[in-house]
């Protein structure tokens, strides 16, 4: 790309956190364009051809790890969608992520919601529906609750690359919120070692780009929030729907790199408990 094609595009202007929503769209965009991709996402080509972002930052920072941690929350929301087709999905700092265009099976109801800013630009790309509705807030603020209830349940939350960014306290809180709020919901959200949380502070130094604020060693100890783990899996073990669709190649790849970075990305998928306990953070 030259530099006056880049010109041309109009320039976002997103704070550095929602900035950060460049990484996983550019790591969705460069799977699309491989022989045996794990997900397709035609809409994050576009989008990068649209706009005008700092590539030097963004084109190489996240790579397949978030393809693969995309990848599967997606396996985990068809499920959920297999058992509760016409449920609520509720994207948490959804950025320009396209799950609803991946899993859409027609009667899903869907909640995408993120920062003010990023929802504007979200906006240029993605409409509401009568099934679909973008929400621009934090997730920290407790109003967002409500429109939720706006959606019939059950309901499936995920944070995809999303908490690392909070404080633990914040993290924790959001988590405990909705744990109470939601019994018997379903959250799915991913979480990162110190020590990677550590490389992660390196690389955004090198970079200039934001850093996580947050590290879980141990996703289960999180269960003291009023929710238990109900699945869980590795960016080098995603669950067995993504395995399943893999080549023969990524596959030893995967093998490969699993006693390096095995237990540095965890997924994990949590139950709301039906009865509310009382909650230490
Ligand atoms: C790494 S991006 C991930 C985007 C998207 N989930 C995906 O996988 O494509 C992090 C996202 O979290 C959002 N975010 C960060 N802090 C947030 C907050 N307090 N409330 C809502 N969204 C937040 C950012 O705006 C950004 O879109």
């Amino acid at each position: 790309m030259t530099a006056d094609e880049e010109a041309d595009r109009e320039q976002v202007e997103l704070g550095q956190v929602q900035e950060t929503l460049f990484i996983p769209l550019v790591g969705r965009a460069v799977e699309t364009g491989k022989r045996r991709p794990v997900l397709r996402d035609p809409k994050a080509v576009e989008i990068i051809e649209a706009v005008g972002f700092d590539r030097a930052k963004y084109n190489r920072a996240g790579g397949w790890t978030t393809v693969f941690r995309t990848a599967g929350f997606d396996a985990w929301v068809r499920d959920f969608l297999g058992e509760d087709p016409a449920g609520t999905v509720v994207e948490l700092g959804t950025g320009l992520n396209t799950r609803f265009e991946r899993v859409d099976n027609g009667s899903v109801h869907w909640i995408d919601l993120d920062l003010p800013d990023t929802i504007t630009l979200r906006r240029r790309f993605f409409a509401d529906t009568n099934r679909r509705r973008m929400v621009a807030a934090s997730v920290t603020d407790d109003g967002w609750a409500a429109v939720v209830r706006e959606m019939p349940g059950p309901y499936f939350f995920v944070a995809d690359g999303v908490l690392p960014y909070l404080t633990e306290e914040d993290a924790t809180r959001v988590l405990a919120g909705i744990a109470t709020q939601f019994p018997g919901a379903l959250i799915a959200f991913d979480t990162y070692s110190q020590q990677m949380l550590e490389r992660e502070h390196r690389l955004a130094a090198r970079r200039g780009i934001a850093r996580w604020q947050w590290a879980c060693d141990d996703p289960r100890s999180l269960e003291r929030l009023g929710m238990r783990v109900v699945d869980s899996a590795t960016v080098t073990r995603p669950p067995r729907a993504v395995r399943a669709a893999l080549p023969g190649s990524r596959r030893l790849l995967l093998a490969a790199m699993d006693p390096v970075m095995g237990r540095s990305m965890q997924l994990t998928l949590f139950r709301a408990a039906t009865s509310q306990p009382r909650i230490s953070q």
